[in-house]
């Protein structure tokens, strides 16, 4: 007989963590936001079968590798010199990335202030064991990226949450910042081109942090996820900035700048004794990417025409969609980076409903106009557009924006 019985809980259930729950792990009736939002499109679908769903909600690249990248992938597969653990990474990876950071910011790193990651979101989760103790803080921006909060917490630390708001231009007011919380800070978390609010950090943003890294002791992790999809100048690094190599680490991922999302691949890079104290945590965690994979990524660092082309799309594709929505009435501009648009959510629609939350604005897109976005309500009421959308050609893609016109200009939507 099956011993498996839905309604009793197994014996093991009072044995669960508190930190994902404890014993009411599972129990939880919340719905999350992308929960939500897989739900009103399949009511979406359900209830106009034949329109075509425009998806500006997915936050993946849309292409594969490059064909070049994924020709190197092909033979060090075959090698069998590859085929064994690679631990802290292959030498091929560290040397390109050092190459990458003298290159494209003029960054001058030894191979041991580089240490490979298996994307860079395990790296959010394994930089909290080097340095939260309970009790400990990291200041983190909201909106934002959360990994490196929840193993913050995880830890037994605690979350400082640092509001991006437009009049301060989505950089976090760190003057605003009580002296006793400075004062468990072990940790800030920024990001930038930052996701999801696509702006740039000026070079005086970055001066005031690694300023403030020393004086109120704490080191700084810069997220640089989206850094060659900028659009408004050149790519800065945080390592760029005078003293950055004295307070902190830059984490790059190869997923987004070199359509390389499902092959997991990215570095830490910055500060020698952190990047080693990152190494004995990941070292401990895990045993390293397969080595034809970072030998491919290597490949890919080496070819800077790759992140050119996906930037030059991306921002072709971002161009347009500012310009359909500029013309139906939202509030945008061009971000500085990313490949998303945020925006000040629709607060309705004209002589009909009116939403009180971005969450209430994507719903009524998604299930009355077929357009897919995602709300952001963590520090006022935002929708998100990806220009990651799925299009063929310029063709398609100006088809796609046609009808994304279409649609919402019929819509009145009202912005109060
Ligand atoms: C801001 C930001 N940082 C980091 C990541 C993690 O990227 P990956 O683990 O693919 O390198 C993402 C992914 O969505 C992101 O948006």
């Amino acid at each position: 007989m099956s011993s498996d019985n839905s309604t009793q809980d197994p014996y093991f259930q009072k044995l669960f963590a508190e930190r994902i729950g404890g014993e009411n792990y599972g129990k939880g009736t919340e719905i999350y936001k992308f929960e939500k939002i897989k739900r009103a499109k399949r009511n979406a679908l359900d209830a106009h079968p034949n329109r075509q769903l425009l998806d500006f909600g997915i936050g993946e690249n849309d292409a594969m590798a490059d064909s070049a990248v994924r020709e190197v992938m092909k033979q060090e597969v075959d090698l069998a010199e590859n085929r064994g653990y690679a631990d802290n990474g292959v030498a091929e990876y560290k040397q390109a990335a050092v190459r990458f950071m003298q290159r494209h910011f003029g960054v001058e790193l030894s191979e041991s202030q580089v240490n490979h990651c298996i994307g860079s979101k395990p790296a959010y989760a394994m930089l909290p064991a080097c340095f939260i103790n309970p009790g400990d803080i990291t200041m983190m921006t909201v909106p934002g990226y959360p990994v490196a909060g929840t193993h913050t917490r995880y830890y037994g630390g605690e979350v400082y949450r640092l509001p991006l708001l437009a009049e301060n231009d989505f950089l976090p007011d760190l003057d605003s910042i009580p002296d006793d919380i400075y004062a468990r800070t072990k940790m800030l978390v920024i990001n930038y081109p930052n996701s999801p609010t696509g702006r740039l950090a000026p070079q005086s943003f970055f001066e005031k942090v690694v300023k403030l890294a020393k004086e109120k002791q704490f080191i700084v992790v810069h997220d640089a996820a989206h850094i060659l999809l900028t659009f408004d100048g050149k790519p800065t690094s945080f390592l760029q900035t005078p003293g950055a190599l004295d307070v902190g680490v830059e984490v790059h991922s190869m997923s987004k700048g070199y359509d390389m999302i499902g092959w997991r691949m990215g570095f830490v890079a910055g500060n020698e004794r952190i990047v080693s104290a990152f190494s004995d945590v990941k070292d401990n965690s895990d045993s390293g990417q397969f080595i034809a994979t970072q030998k491919a990524a290597a490949a890919a660092l080496d070819d800077d025409s790759i992140p050119q082309r996906i930037n030059d799309k991306y921002r072709r594709r971002m161009e347009k969609l500012v310009a359909v929505l500029k013309e139906v009435g939202f509030d945008c501009q061009m971000p500085g980076g990313s490949y998303f648009l945020y925006t000040p959510s629709p607060t309705g629609c004209e002589g009909g409903e009116s939403f009180a939350a971005a969450e209430d604005a994507t719903r009524y897109l998604i299930e009355d106009l077929g357009i897919v976005t995602v709300p952001w309500d963590d520090a006022g009421a935002y929708l998100r557009f990806s220009v990651t959308y799925v299009a063929g050609s310029e063709a398609e893609e100006d088809a796609l924006m046609e009808e994304t016109k279409k649609r919402l200009t019929a819509a009145k939507l009202t912005f109060a």
